[in-house]
């Protein structure tokens, strides 16, 4: 089966309200169907619901950016899986590098976090990285394997279906020099890998696995050609809807 090819925008903490009202009246009606290339835009939480009505009769999925683990309760602050889940979101960040750097999120969090997405009926991207320190030599791609071993604990075969996994070298984010397509193509081959021994070959086969780190029109059409890379996910180049349509183009 072929893999439909993903195209996600992460926003960040970048946009307001209007920018967002602009930016979808000006993308809304030139995305594709989802049965060419999938499309999703994270933004801030607070954003999420009115992003979610202002693409009803759009393809765009909307996707928050993080969650909370626990379905409610007191915790302050958070934002619940339920409510994502009632609002409409579809999709949902978790681990991204910025979260594990500067939210002490790790592995055991971002596992309870899939746990929880799953549970509500959301469907997760899982973002793995690898350490800063292999840049030099890029020798492996091994802590991203760990993460995505210790994220999918408990996933089941049924749920695995449910899973993209999103691969971003952390010195690629936001540094304007994206790995090359075959250092990217190394890396998801070598998560592919892993899924296979999670799962099974076949099922390996089904989950996608996105590039992320500095992707531009000029860069994605290589990346998206690799054979284990379905798609990008796209902070900076994304903020700009000219580019946000181009870089679909280009995966569909
Ligand atoms: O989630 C997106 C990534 O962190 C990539 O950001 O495209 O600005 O490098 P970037």
């Amino acid at each position: 089966t072929r893999r439909i090819p993903f195209v996600v925008a992460n926003w960040k903490i970048n946009k307001l309200q209007s920018e967002i009202a602009e930016f979808l009246d000006n993308v809304n009606s030139k995305v594709p169907s989802q049965t060419v290339v999938e499309t999703g835009i994270a933004a801030q939480d607070l954003f999420l619901a009115d992003m979610v009505r202002a693409t009803q009769d759009s393809p765009i999925h909307i996707v928050a950016e993080n969650v909370h683990w626990e379905d409610a309760g007191a915790y302050t602050g958070e934002t619940s899986p339920r409510a994502l889940k009632d609002i409409g979101a579809t999709y949902v960040l978790i681990g991204h590098f910025e979260r594990r750097k500067f939210f002490n999120e790790n592995d055991s969090t971002v596992n309870l976090k899939v746990m929880a997405a799953l549970r509500n009926g959301l469907r997760p991207i899982i973002d793995v990285d690898e350490d800063m320190s292999k840049y030099a030599q890029f020798m492996d791609a091994e802590p991203s394997v760990a993460q995505v071993a210790s994220a999918l604990a408990g996933v089941s075969v049924d749920q695995i279906r449910n899973i993209t996994i999103a691969y971003e070298p952390t010195w690629a984010i936001g540094s304007g020099e994206a790995a090359t397509s075959e250092q990217a193509q190394k890396a998801a081959h070598l998560i592919r890998q892993t899924l296979a021994k999670l799962y099974s070959p076949v099922i390996a086969e089904q989950v996608r696995i996105l590039y992320g780190g500095s992707v531009t029109p000029d860069n994605a059409s290589a990346l998206l050609q690799q054979p284990d890379i379905d798609g990008v996910l796209v902070g900076t180049a994304a903020l700009d809807p000219v580019k946000f349509l181009e870089l679909i183009n280009i995966a569909k």
